[in-house]
């Protein structure tokens, strides 16, 4: 039998937390939306709009390639570098920590089964990119820039410096050999540049937005190149994109967490926490905030009128946090609904050992394992939420593995799109993140930016007054 992730979602219903939950009766009242939503999904997808949803089923060609690349090259490279940013980077990190080693990278190569480092460069820092070539050998490196746009500042600035250390440091023949990209297969300066120079390259599909690229080259050749189960990721997708067109919606785990985000947003509850109990989930909550943060904060709705939408996401990790937010979680403002990502069984088992049997509060530890431990506690907070009268839902992973984060990867973009829907926004542009990158151009006087950068002048100057 398949391992199927679970979403328990009785702490969000009024049964159970009273005044601040979520009545059936609230559901069965936006019906109409709600099939409304559910056709705009089929037209969406049967139409083109919804790319991602093809892309468990139409890969084999491309994993193929990767699989053969990966294997061609892993010998000689002692890391592989990603060079990307949002939607580029947080995947790759995200599956990554979830599946290998958390300690991978310290690994020896041949612990690590023969595969490379992984590093992502992620943001522009002087100091983190300088501290990484202090601890790499560029010319036994592959640095894999991933740009979709192939325009991203922060990328391609990355890219460049690269480029021209490897340059200074091999023949432009053999510094090709260390530059794979990913990009759009027509558009852009990333496919030109590679063209002209010879790269390999690896194509993100044109109808696939950043934050939903995780599952094209742009996930699946990190992970690759980390020795993952790159096929089995996309089973667990597929396996997901089976349940997500489930009609019933209480059989339809993604449309059942779109629906209930969506009505505890309409009463005011505008942060999402997610909070997995355990350290291989961690970085889930940081690509899922990108996913939900840009795909939902929104300023108007598909008719053109200001609506100022989102839910903030914040990010959590158990029980580390039982220590720090927990406290504001259980007893502060009804402005909040919390995710708990647990997991069944753990790679591995740690048994404490049955000593201090004479300090009782000590003693009750002795021969329990930290397996139990992290779980009963996962157990506690659901409890003490509960006892606040605080929504919360719970995902439960069986293991973690490929194939159950491909699962969770693809139900969180499903329920994305439908939550888009549900509050008749575009759930896939980004007109707020242009705004920004827009300015940057400007600033640096970029050819075109012009009229930018008037705007920009004529914002009023800072008074001193107000900085102290
Ligand atoms: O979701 C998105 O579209 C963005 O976060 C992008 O991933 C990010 O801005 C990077 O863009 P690009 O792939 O064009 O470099």
């Amino acid at each position: 039998m398949k391992m199927k992730i679970k979403l328990d979602f009785n702490n969000m219903m009024t049964d159970f937390i009273g005044e601040y939950g979520i009545a059936e009766g609230d559901i069965t009242k936006i019906y109409d939306k709600i099939e409304a939503a559910k056709k705009a999904m089929v037209t969406k997808r049967a139409n083109g709009k919804m790319d991602w949803r093809d892309l468990p089923y139409n890969q084999n060609e491309v994993v193929e390639d990767i699989i053969g690349y990966v294997n061609e090259i892993k010998d000689d490279m002692d890391a592989f570098v990603v060079l990307g940013i949002g939607g580029s980077a947080l995947g790759p990190i995200a599956v990554q920590q979830a599946i290998n080693h958390p300690y991978y990278n310290e690994l020896t190569k041949e612990k690590r089964g023969g595969y490379p480092k992984l590093y992502v460069a992620d943001n522009v820092d002087p100091e983190r990119l300088t501290y990484l070539f202090d601890t790499i050998d560029i010319t036994k490196c592959l640095f894999n820039c991933v740009s979709k746009s192939g325009s991203t500042s922060e990328t391609m600035s990355q890219f460049m410096i690269i480029k021209e250390m490897l340059e200074m440091k091999l023949s432009k023949e053999e510094a090709a050999k260390h530059i794979v990209c990913t990009t759009d297969r027509e558009n852009g300066n990333l496919i030109k540049i590679s063209k002209e120079e010879g790269y390999k390259t690896f194509f993100i599909p044109s109808g696939v937005g950043g934050r939903f690229s995780e599952l094209t080259p742009v996930g699946l050749l990190p992970a690759a190149m980390c020795g993952i189960d790159i096929k089995a990721m996309l089973e667990g997708a597929a396996f997901m994109d089976e349940l997500s067109e489930e009609e019933d919606i209480y059989k339809n785990p993604a449309y059942m967490y779109a629906i209930l985000s969506y009505i505890a947003m309409e009463q005011g509850r505008n942060i999402s926490v997610m909070m997995p109990y355990a350290d291989s989930l961690k970085f889930i909550s940081d690509w899922y905030a990108q996913l939900w943060a840009e795909s939902l904060g929104k300023k108007f709705d598909t008719d053109g009128k200001a609506i100022f939408s989102g839910q903030t996401p914040v990010k959590a990790l158990g029980v580390t946090d039982q220590h720090s937010q927990v406290q504001l979680y259980t007893e502060g403002p009804f402005d909040k609904i919390i995710v708990l990502l647990g997991v069944d069984k753990f790679k591995e088992t740690i048994t404490i050992p049955k000593i201090y049997g004479e300090i009782p509060s000590l003693g009750f530890l002795g021969g329990i394992t930290q397996n139990q431990l992290i779980k009963t506690e996962q157990m506690a907070t659901e409890y003490a939420l509960l006892k606040g009268g605080k929504a919360n839902m719970t995902i439960t992973l069986p293991e973690v593995n490929e194939f159950t984060i491909g699962q969770l990867l693809y139900m969180f973009e499903v329920a994305t799109a439908f939550a888009g829907e549900l509050m008749n926004i575009n759930a896939f542009d980004q007109p707020g993140v242009e705004e920004g990158k827009n300015a940057t151009y400007a600033m640096f006087g970029r050819p075109g930016y012009e009229e930018k950068k008037a705007e920009l002048d004529a914002r009023p100057s800072k008074i001193d007054k107000f900085m102290i």
